[in-house]
């Protein structure tokens, strides 16, 4: 089969660090099936799928099932991130060797939804990444400083009523585990990175030759706290939307090399979960089919980065961050590839109800966005056509 693909970007499969795909679990809003779907459609040939599922994957079993459940599917490799602690509350930590070796073989480790606030379990969770050579991402939220936390701590939260949840929050346990991070030789990826004090914190450690990685997500590259004025809970997320002053920060640090990666924190919710009161709404936001639209959007039509650029940031990063050898990088001739071709002129419109996923939690409802992903290969095999499966 040819593909015509004049005028067109071809980039590596992208590759996300942060998916959330609620199987086990919340299956009502997300299945490995449809979240694959997604992915595929969003140019997406590799996804991390977090560990916040319901039972958590915090055991071999759990992980195994999700990656079996992604390689039936077919349509993308879902690699499963265990969780560092057993169970939600994180007193214990789960056997990361057991799950590194498993089948799943997993790489990645992450308290994201779930905590590691203890410093002392923080730093045993990195002494033993170091021995297994994984990853330990941390969801770079110190809990004991965001109780009953909704917006951004700022001058609007205040105007409006929001209770506050300071950058402090963030930039405090970055630079904690990144000094951590360092003791134990220990590989840390910190996870959605929203605040200009974060990029501050990450420059300082890198600069001291701390094994640190970083991603941001395409809503902190565009949305700001300038939408809490609406009240409406599909603005909801962790870390909360920031001031325009971090967005453009976030976007050149990114461009720097300062952050990493782009991760999209896909975070599907049921229409009851989000359509209800701002208090009680859970926070998270689709990610999957935008995110290339969004850095199109924030990066590329702002001269930030170009399209190899755009490579770097969505495909090669986050693959040796997740230390995956087969995606990323360039193909030997005659090898499979994983490729994502974009059309970088053409344009499209958000419609949550026409996304693949269950869930129809997208805060770009309506608008209308650069860059149009118009086939993604697995392995040489198509999995997604002019917005098709398949
Ligand atoms: C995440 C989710 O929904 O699982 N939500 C989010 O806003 N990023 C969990 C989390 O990271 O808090
Ligand atoms: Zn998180
Ligand atoms: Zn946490
Ligand atoms: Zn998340």
């Amino acid at each position: 089969e040819v593909i015509e693909a004049n005028g067109q970007v071809l980039l590596p499969g992208f590759v996300d660090l942060h998916t959330h795909l609620r199987e086990p679990g919340r299956e009502d809003t997300e299945t490995i099936d449809t979240g694959s779907a997604a992915a595929a459609l969003g140019g997406y040939t590799a996804v991390f799928a977090m560990a916040n599922t319901d039972p958590v994957a915090d055991n071999a079993v759990i992980v195994e099932h999700v990656w079996r459940r992604g390689q039936e599917v077919g349509l993308v490799d879902v690699h499963p991130v265990g969780a560092v602690t057993v169970g939600l509350k994180g007193e214990k930590l789960a056997e990361l060797g057991t799950m590194a070796n498993s089948q799943a073989r997993v790489k990645v480790f992450s308290d994201d939804g779930l905590c590691v606030a203890d410093p002392l379990l923080m730093r045993r969770a990195l002494e033993y990444s170091t021995a297994l050579d994984v990853v330990i991402a941390q969801h770079a939220e110190e809990p004991r400083l965001t109780v009953g936390a909704q917006a951004h701590e700022g001058e609007r939260a205040a105007r409006l009523g929001y209770t506050g949840w300071p950058a402090a929050a963030e930039e405090s346990i970055v630079a904690r585990d990144c000094l951590l991070a360092r003791h134990a030789k220990a590989r840390l990826h910190v996870c959605h990175v929203s605040t200009s004090g974060t990029a501050d914190v990450l420059r300082w450690a890198k600069d001291r030759g701390t094994k640190v990685s970083a991603e941001v997500t395409p809503h902190h590259l565009l949305l700001t706290d300038e939408r809490l004025g609406t009240y409406d809970p599909v603005n909801k997320v962790n870390p909360p939307l920031r001031t325009q002053s971090d967005t453009a920060r976030l976007r050149a640090a990114l461009a720097d090399g300062t952050i990493d990666c782009v991760a999209t924190d896909h975070a599907p919710h049921a229409v009851q979960d989000k359509d209800t009161e701002w208090s009680a709404a859970r926070p998270g936001m689709l990610g999957l089919q935008t995110a290339l639209s969004i850095v199109t959007e924030t990066m590329v039509r702002t001269g930030l980065l170009d399209w190899r650029g755009v490579a770097r940031v969505l495909s090669e990063r986050p693959a040796e961050i997740g230390n995956l050898a087969d995606q990323g990088r360039p193909i030997a001739v005659g090898e499979p590839a994983n490729l994502t071709l974009v059309d970088p002129d053409a344009e499209w419109t958000v419609r949550g109800a026409e996304l693949a996923s269950i869930a129809a939690n997208t805060p770009y409802e309506g608008m209308r966005l650069p860059g149009v992903v118009t086939a993604t290969l697995l392995r040489g095999r198509i999995t997604a056509r002019d917005g098709k499966i398949g």
